[in-house]
């Protein structure tokens, strides 16, 4: 039996790259279970092919050209995969010299990568001038402080529409809650010190927020944009942002994206109409395009109960996944060699850190049993959608090792990014 990956719902990519096989869940030409075997646990694994088809549909589904795609990289930075996507055709947007280092090693141009970042210091302005790469301004301070380092060049500018959106408060990034762009009410400022220091506005952005599944706030917030587009001269492109959502759960619908690509083109061809020139239009997806590539394999090691629950406590934690834990995001969690079995049980699955909240099987409201297949020592977990914001959010807390990364093409299991060392624990710290 095949099906496609559940998370993939009525998406129109069907993933078929993760799979169930025999019952056991598959990915590429390879059984989860043996790739932990093969390259020990915990895993993120990455399916090559399913990235590629993200962004190609999105790149289809968006009528209107030219668009640019920009990888928000934040969401996942392993080198590899930065440059599938520039295979693809993508440029990146990032938000720190790190993130600028990242692109630049994978070989993307200083031209090709947007550099959005949030309070950032001159000298980090100064790293991006110096590699020749695009800064979009986030506040009038910035706009000042940049005008005196750089000025005459030319600079994108982030608005902020007044309207946001998110799967959760903390991933909204658009109105008057939000620490993000300057509001759409201060053009008047923005344009008399990019005046004052001769810089060319070519670009305006926004990015109104993550995990969006109602297409209604982003399109309210492009209409926005738009307007405020109109007092600007000398644009290039207009940056509608990321925040693209995929399904967690198998309730929910993903996005139907030729009829959101049609409205999107619309509004823009319109607006282009109007504006009298035709423009570049520039997204600036993450989730969307590599989050249903990847898992989260682990292995249980203890299985205990309190009068309450039974723990089925793996070798993975909120170290390697925070999600759950920062915004008690649904992560579908399968058992690797026992995909369906009729044989369930209730149980919270919890990861091996000193903390209480260290508890994958979550949901908004908090900690929740899931009903699985009986699960025993030794067995695998696949946690699933974890290739966005999974290892780039990842951390060394409690002084434990990060995962491997390996990405799988068909046939072909390659690591992409080897396991920490001891030593990389231990790495700048003096006695
Ligand atoms: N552009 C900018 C300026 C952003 O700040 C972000 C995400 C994106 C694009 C891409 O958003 P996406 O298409 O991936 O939704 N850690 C959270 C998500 C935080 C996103 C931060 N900014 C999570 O795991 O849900």
């Amino acid at each position: 039996m095949t099906r496609s990956n559940s998370l993939a719902g009525d998406c129109g990519v069907i993933i078929k790259m993760i799979k169930i096989s025999k019952n056991k869940l598959k990915i590429g030409n390879f059984f989860v279970s043996d790739l932990i075997k093969k390259f020990g646990s915990p895993l993120y694994i990455y399916d090559e092919e399913t990235i590629r088809q993200k962004y190609r549909d999105l790149y289809k589904n968006i009528k209107y050209k030219p668009l640019r795609i920009y990888y928000a990289c934040k969401a996942n930075t392993n080198l590899s995969i930065l440059k599938i996507l520039k295979e693809e055709g993508a440029c990146i947007d990032a938000v720190s010299p790190g993130e600028i280092l990242a692109a630049l090693s994978a070989g993307y141009k200083p031209e090709q990568i947007l550099f959005t970042g949030n309070n950032l210091t001159d000298d980090e302005m100064r790293f991006a001038i110096n590699e020749k790469v695009m800064i979009n301004i986030d506040s009038l301070s910035q706009l000042r402080r940049y005008g005196m380092i750089n000025p005459g060049s030319r600079i994108s500018v982030r608005i902020n529409p007044d309207v946001g959106a998110g799967h959760h408060e903390h991933t909204i990034t658009g109105g008057p809650d939000s620490k993000f762009g300057i509001y759409f009410d201060k053009v008047g400022e923005i344009k008399t010190i990019a005046q004052k220091h001769k810089l060319k506005i070519v670009g305006i952005h926004e990015h109104i927020g993550s995990g969006i599944l109602d297409t209604n706030k982003f399109l309210l917030a492009m209409k926005v944009l738009l307007k405020t587009a109109r007092k600007f001269e000398n644009l290039e492109f207009i940056d509608f942002g990321g925040g693209i959502g995929v399904p967690y759960r198998k309730s929910q619908k993903a996005i139907d994206m030729s009829a959101f690509g049609k409205k999107v083109s619309e509004l823009f061809e319109k607006f282009c109409k109007e504006h009298g020139k035709k423009l570049t239009m520039t997204i600036e997806p993450g989730r969307y395009l590599v989050c249903e590539s990847g898992i989260l394999a682990c292995t249980v090691n203890t299985i205990k109960t309190t009068p309450k629950h039974k723990f089925i406590g793996v070798d993975s934690g909120f170290n390697h996944l925070i999600r759950p834990m920062a915004y008690g995001s649904y992560h579908e969690i399968i058992a690797a060699d026992n995909v369906n079995s009729a044989k369930k049980e209730n149980a919270l699955i919890c990861g091996n850190l000193c903390e209480s909240g260290d508890i994958f099987t979550r949901n908004e409201q908090g900690i929740e049993e899931r009903s699985l297949p009986v699960i025993e020592e030794g067995d695998v977990l696949a946690i699933m959608n974890a290739g966005a914001y999974g290892f780039s959010m990842s951390s060394n807390y409690n002084l434990r090792l990060k995962p491997m990364e390996i990405l799988i093409n068909g046939n072909k299991a390659r690591a992409i990014r080897n396991k920490d060392s001891y030593n990389d624990l231990l790495k700048g710290m003096k006695l």
